[in-house]
């Protein structure tokens, strides 16, 4: 049962109780449980829509939220709303990408500081410059990146439909920014031949190079999956495809945080190993009381996790802080944001 949309202060509560008892401690949960409400009578007065990326942490995700989702599935969300103001309970890379498609809503963003390190390890320059050392071979772009470089792109994805639209360009090769994992595990799956950032082919002196890796899903190991197995042999590990691809190759089941929910949810194994931001395994974990969710709490997303309740608060009383993008770069932008959305 999820929370009704006119849940009182003592419904809330006691939604919040029942569902992340063993999860949230109890006075913390009745403290969220209050703001949780006020967010949802003022988003109503408002005319908001609430976006929450899976990443949330587990009291904002189950309170307020009227769409949870991965990228892909917010994006789309976002472009059909009508609500007068979105507000995305996520990084500013989705908030960005919510004004670019849908740019007639006050898109807000609560923590002015949610960015991300994919998204800040490239510019549009660097793009323009690949181009050039590549040229005709089209250039597939992570959402996880802003929209000046999206505007240089062919085509973006995300990490639900990166493979299905690699493999649906005609061309051989192709190049994958800024992620250097997902693009190896991209490589792994479609067998094209993917040029990704990191890679320096001999004699080529002058290519550039910048770090494109998700500073958490950098820190899981095949070491990590082996000890949780040893422990215990019946984990079933399921991990994001930021991770590098010697992690994902020995994990049973990769995919988009929502497609590794639903994994979770539809199979019958009783433990898994969650690879990915801690928050997530703790709302996997409230959806599935049966199940146990091993998952590395020393692991997690500084910049989703700059997202509060409080901020959230916040942003919807003062309509703080806005997206804005130039409309040069946003129908730019857009165009290679549709095109991801005809093709999957
Ligand atoms: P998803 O599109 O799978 O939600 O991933 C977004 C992200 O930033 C993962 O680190
Ligand atoms: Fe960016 Fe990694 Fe955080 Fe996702 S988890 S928002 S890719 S830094």
């Amino acid at each position: 049962m999820n929370l009704p949309e006119s849940a009182t202060l003592s419904q809330t509560r006691q939604y919040l109780k029942e569902k992340l008892t063993g999860i949230v401690p109890d006075t913390e949960l009745a403290l969220k449980a209050d703001i949780a409400y006020e967010i949802n009578k003022l988003k109503k007065e408002k005319n908001a829509v609430i976006l929450g990326h899976n990443y949330m942490e587990p009291a904002l995700f189950y309170s307020i939220p009227d769409h949870v989702g991965d990228s892909l599935g917010l994006a789309r969300i976002a472009a059909q709303t009508h609500a007068e103001r979105i507000v995305f309970c996520g990084v500013r890379f989705m908030a960005e990408t919510a004004k670019i498609l849908n740019p007639e809503r006050m898109v807000l963003l609560p923590a002015e500081k949610a960015g991300c390190s994919l998204a800040a390890s490239i510019t549009a320059e660097d793009v323009r410059k690949l181009k050039k050392q590549y040229p005709g071979i089209p250039v597939v772009t992570y959402i996880n990146t802003y929209a000046d470089v999206k505007a240089e792109t062919d085509v973006c994805c995300t990490s639900s439909n990166a493979s299905d639209i690699v493999n649906k360009l005609e061309s051989d090769s192709v190049i994958c920014i800024p992620d250097e994992f997902l693009a190896r595990n991209i490589a792994r799956e479609t067998g094209k031949n993917v040029i990704f950032p990191g890679q320096k082919p001999a004699g080529n002196d002058d290519m550039i190079i910048w770090d494109g890796r998700c500073e958490v899903h950098d820190q899981f190991t095949v070491e990590d999956v082996r000890n949780a197995r040893k422990q215990f042999p019946d984990t079933v590990v399921v991990a994001h495809p930021e991770c590098a691809p010697e992690v994902v190759a020995v994990a049973d089941y990769s995919g988009s945080t929502t497609a590794m929910t639903r994994y979770v949810r539809e199979s019958d194994a009783r433990r898994f190993l969650i690879l990915t931001e801690c928050a997530m395994g703790d709302n996997i974990a409230a959806e599935n009381p049966d199940k146990e969710m091993l998952r590395m709490c020393s692991v997690r997303c500084p910049h989703m996790n700059e997202i509060t309740l409080e901020d959230t608060l916040k942003s919807l009383r003062e309509d703080v802080h806005q997206i804005e993008v130039d409309e040069d770069v946003r129908l730019k932008a857009k165009r290679s944001l549709d095109r991801m959305l005809e093709m999957s």
